[in-house]
């Protein structure tokens, strides 16, 4: 059995055959039940004109119009005046709405999830004439490949850009543009074994991101403590890693800034172990009441491999970041990896952010967006002042999530639990750490998202259920008598002070 017809046009795939008994109008019908069936043309979507699929097979029109006629008589297809024929609603397959493989729980009420921008806040219109000129601009020769370090003009920006605002020390060549930092981790996950072993020094308490993405890369993610100052170099000298990956701007999820002495430590283990720091910047922009604190990168270009994005600056949705490598043999290895992964990321978005960042645009951006964010953080303090003043919050001199401490002996997860049921969605501080590992109760509050009224609505839900005596569904109480009260918290010292509440 030979294909006699077959269609050549993008419409619609089909071939029709010759054969004794088989007319050419019963084989469409058939294989466009089938295809409505297997949901091969899902519900909604639209067939090609009679005259279109008519010509494309090499067929009668008529043939096509009967066929089509057929099938919406049998219920298949529906056909509109104007809107041509498609395929009916309630036959088929519906073919799963896309998102629906990620296992993202849905946002509460008011929601106090760490790791997102206010994405309302997203700079629609200069992003669109950043693009636009992109397009307008670019020479032809920009359309294809861009190289594996990423296209010229962003590596350039970039390079200035964090060589001025966050004092890293690079040139346009040192640049590695990347889908996002978790892009730029999975290529050094390629790069790393060879170089330093498999065993990578991650902090705990800290990203599970960053934990499961070594880990499912085949790396060995060997947890190390953070206390009041950041990582605890002298544990991660005695676990005999060689590389570590570290936040040390503004630590993922404890807020705590790397104290100077831990961060002259750190440098001098990398020297001494031939060891080196990875670097996750990922909000350091972010900074509301000390000084500027630089990237560890520039105080020792070969020892930090530094890396960043415009998740938290401009939306995760853009898939923009980078990696600093100085060192040459490791530059190359970090930039042919990335490129491995996918040849590059899309070029017109990597000539609009280098357009954005070179016109100012971006810095006006962030200017604007940081002095909405200070004002959402002091929203936060405010309301923990006023609900809960006895419960201790810190990590607020940066970033767009803080961390509060809860009495010890509180139910952490019980606590999570009730909040939810009453649409508030707070993190506890034990999905932050390494499995088997464990430390004092607190939760992660990001206030990004989230309004003064409803940040202060959810702290007084928050501190409601944190009275002494106020119970579980089950019975259980959240905070367990007999054990310290959200009054008798100790504050340790060493730990960020909340900045000013308002009234005091
Ligand atoms: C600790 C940490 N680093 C980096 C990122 C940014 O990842 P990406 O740039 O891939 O969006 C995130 C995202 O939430 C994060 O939590």
């Amino acid at each position: 059995m030979t294909i006699e017809r077959t269609t050549s046009g993008p419409e619609l795939l089909l071939g029709l055959t010759r054969e004794p008994g088989r007319t050419f109008r019963g084989q469409l019908e058939q294989h466009l039940r089938a295809a409505v069936r297997s949901g091969r043309l899902p519900v909604g979507s639209r067939l090609p004109s009679s005259r279109t699929l008519a010509a494309d097979l090499g067929v009668s029109r008529g043939l096509v119009v009967e066929a089509y006629a057929q099938l919406v008589g049998e219920g298949y297809l529906e056909a509109r005046p104007g809107s041509g024929t498609r395929v009916a609603a309630g036959v088929g397959r519906e073919r799963p709405a896309a998102g629906g493989d990620v296992a993202v729980p849905p946002r509460l009420p008011i929601d106090f999830r760490p790791g997102l921008p206010d994405l309302t806040g997203f700079p629609r219109a200069a992003w669109a004439s950043a693009l636009r000129r992109a397009l307008a601009e670019a020479p032809a020769a920009d359309l294809g490949y861009a190289g594996p370090g990423g296209a010229p003009a962003l590596r350039a920006a970039l390079a200035g850009y964090l060589a001025r605002v966050r004092g890293v020390e690079a040139g346009p060549g040192d640049v590695v543009v990347t889908a996002g930092y978790a892009q730029g981790l999975a290529a050094l996950a390629r790069v790393l074994p060879g170089r330093y072993g498999t065993r990578i020094g991650v902090e705990d308490p800290g990203s599970p991101g960053t934990r499961d993405s070594l880990a499912r890369a085949g790396l060995d993610p060997v947890p190390v403590r953070v206390d009041a100052q950041g990582l605890v170099v002298e544990e991660l000298a005695a676990s005999g890693v060689r590389a570590v990956v570290v936040s040390p701007a503004h630590q993922f999820p404890t807020g705590v800034v790397l104290a100077p002495g831990r961060r002259t430590a750190l440098l001098a283990w990398a020297a001494t172990a031939g060891g080196l720091v990875v670097e996750d910047d990922y909000d350091a922009e972010y900074r509301y009441d000390r000084e500027p604190v630089g990237a560890l990168q520039g105080l020792a270009p070969d020892l930090v491999l530094y890396g960043g994005s415009v998740s938290k600056t401009l939306a995760p949705a853009l898939r923009l970041g980078w990696l600093v490598a100085s060192r040459p043999p490791l530059r190359a290895a970090v930039a042919s990896a990335r490129h491995d992964l996918d040849l590059g990321s899309p070029v017109l978005d990597q000539l609009a952010l280098a357009g954005l960042v070179a016109s100012g645009g971006f810095d006006r951006h962030v200017r604007r967006s940081r002095a909405s964010y200070r004002r959402r953080r002091d929203a936060l303090v405010a309301a923990l002042g006023r609900h809960a003043p006895a419960l201790q919050v810190r990590g607020t001199a940066a970033g767009l999530h803080a961390v509060v401490d809860l009495p010890a002996g509180t139910d952490e997860a019980a606590l999570v639990r009730r909040a939810a049921a009453a649409g508030v969605g707070v993190y506890g501080m034990a999905d932050y750490h390494a499995p088997g590992r464990s430390g004092p109760p607190g939760l992660v509050l990001g206030y990004a998202c989230l309004s003064d009224h409803e940040i202060d609505s959810g702290v007084r839900t928050l501190a409601g259920l944190l009275e002494p005596g106020a119970a579980d569904g089950d019975g259980r109480a959240a905070v367990r008598p007999g054990r310290p009260a959200a009054g008798e918290v100790r504050r340790e010292p060493g730990w960020a002070r909340p900045p000013r509440r308002p009234g005091r």
